[in-house]
């Protein structure tokens, strides 16, 4: 076979071959034993010594022309090849960013905290200060500074967690009806700061102290051991009962609508004289009476009163100079009214579907 036949035949093999290739990896073999060093057609080259002078133009033209298009062949071939790579790396590993995005779930707002969040904006609008107070107080600053009788109930074991109790019996238990200032208690109301404040600060005094309580009571519909209050205490010159209820009455309608209607019911606390109980009327039936409201038209949501003037004594403040009012009240209770709740323990379980709602 001449050097001419050797030429196109490798030719028409290369393009074949470069054709055929089906990835880079089998493209490069191709090239490697064609126009590699030790490739077919550098062999062929190299024997143009032995090709007759007369016909090495043609051969050499040749020779050009099978090694320019099988290189041309070989580049078209690769750019496919690496296009085409290209494409299938792109569809594997695609990322779609139309694709809604990996969000983290987000909690809410517990509902007692937005209730406080609500009041406390209000108070702070008319000028209070927010504070805060212990939650481990002693039996002094939750029961004795608030003018509460030594054989009142609320100071038995029963309805106070007490955590130390220096009159405790031989056999460590409380003694019910225990007596003692240092005793060591989780607070049954917020009422303790008002002693607090008092003895920390000078009149005119205006705040309010959100936060949690502890009684011994089986968490059921409507009693949890654990629950919040919202304390209140003005202490100025010349306050008096109408600054009470109009305050009072503000609050109220910013809290639960401007129609509604309230009332002041003639009641006892220890720490105010006179004392009331204050009731919205009824959202549920405006008023008429119904289940929600047990047919009174009326809905109880705090307790309030003049600080009685032993109490202002008490905390080193002269009653001949300064009056005020205190009220408490009960955030869980203001929430089931607000929503119609039908079991507390809804407030505390975490339920987001409970929770999503307000
Ligand atoms: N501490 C009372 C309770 O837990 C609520 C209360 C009533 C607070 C009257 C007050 C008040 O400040 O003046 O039932």
């Amino acid at each position: 076979m001449s050097v001419f036949d050797d030429l196109k035949d490798i030719r028409e093999r290369a393009l074949e071959q470069i054709a055929r290739s089906a990835d880079l990896k089998t493209l490069d073999a191709v090239r490697v034993a064609v126009a590699g060093k030790k490739g077919e057609l550098t062999s062929v080259l190299h024997q143009m010594g032995s090709v007759p002078a007369p016909d090495r133009p043609r051969v050499g033209k040749l020779a050009n022309e099978v090694r320019a298009s099988i290189e041309e062949a070989l580049d078209a071939r690769r750019a496919a090849l690496e296009r085409s790579e290209l494409e299938r790396r792109m569809a594997a590993q695609a990322v779609d960013v139309t694709l809604p995005g990996r969000t983290r779930p987000l909690g809410h707002e517990a509902l007692v905290n937005s209730i406080i969040e609500e009041a406390q904006d209000f108070f702070c609008g008319i000028g209070y200060t927010v504070v805060d107070g212990p939650r481990v107080e002693t039996e002094y600053y939750n029961f004795t500074a608030l003018n509460t009788p030594a054989d009142h109930p609320s100071r038995s074991a029963r309805d106070t967690f007490y955590v130390v109790d220096e009159s405790a019996g031989a056999d460590g238990l409380p003694t019910s009806g225990v007596i003692g200032e240092s005793n060591v208690l989780l607070r049954t109301q917020t009422s303790g700061v008002q002693v607090h404040t008092m003895e920390t600060s000078e009149p005119p005094i205006y705040m309010i102290c959100p936060g949690t309580v502890f009684r011994p009571d089986a968490a059921d519909p409507n009693h949890l051991p654990q629950f919040h209050q919202i304390e209140g205490l003005v202490v100025d010159r010349g306050i008096t009962f109408g600054d009470l209820k109009g305050t009072l009455d503000a609050f109220t309608r910013a809290m639960f609508g401007a129609d509604r209607k309230t009332r002041y019911r003639p009641h006892f606390f220890p720490f105010t004289e006179p004392s009331c109980e204050v009731d919205v009327s009824c959202g549920v039936c405006g008023g008429t009476g119904c289940r929600f409201c047990k047919h009174t038209g009326w809905l109880e949501i705090l307790g309030c009163g003049m600080v009685d003037p032993n109490v202002l004594r008490m905390s080193g403040i002269d009653p001949e100079v300064y009056s005020g009012f205190a009220f408490g009240i009960g955030v869980e209770r203001v929430a089931c009214l607000r929503y119609d709740l039908p079991d507390l323990r809804a407030l505390v379980q975490g339920d987001m579907r409970f929770i999503r709602q307000f």
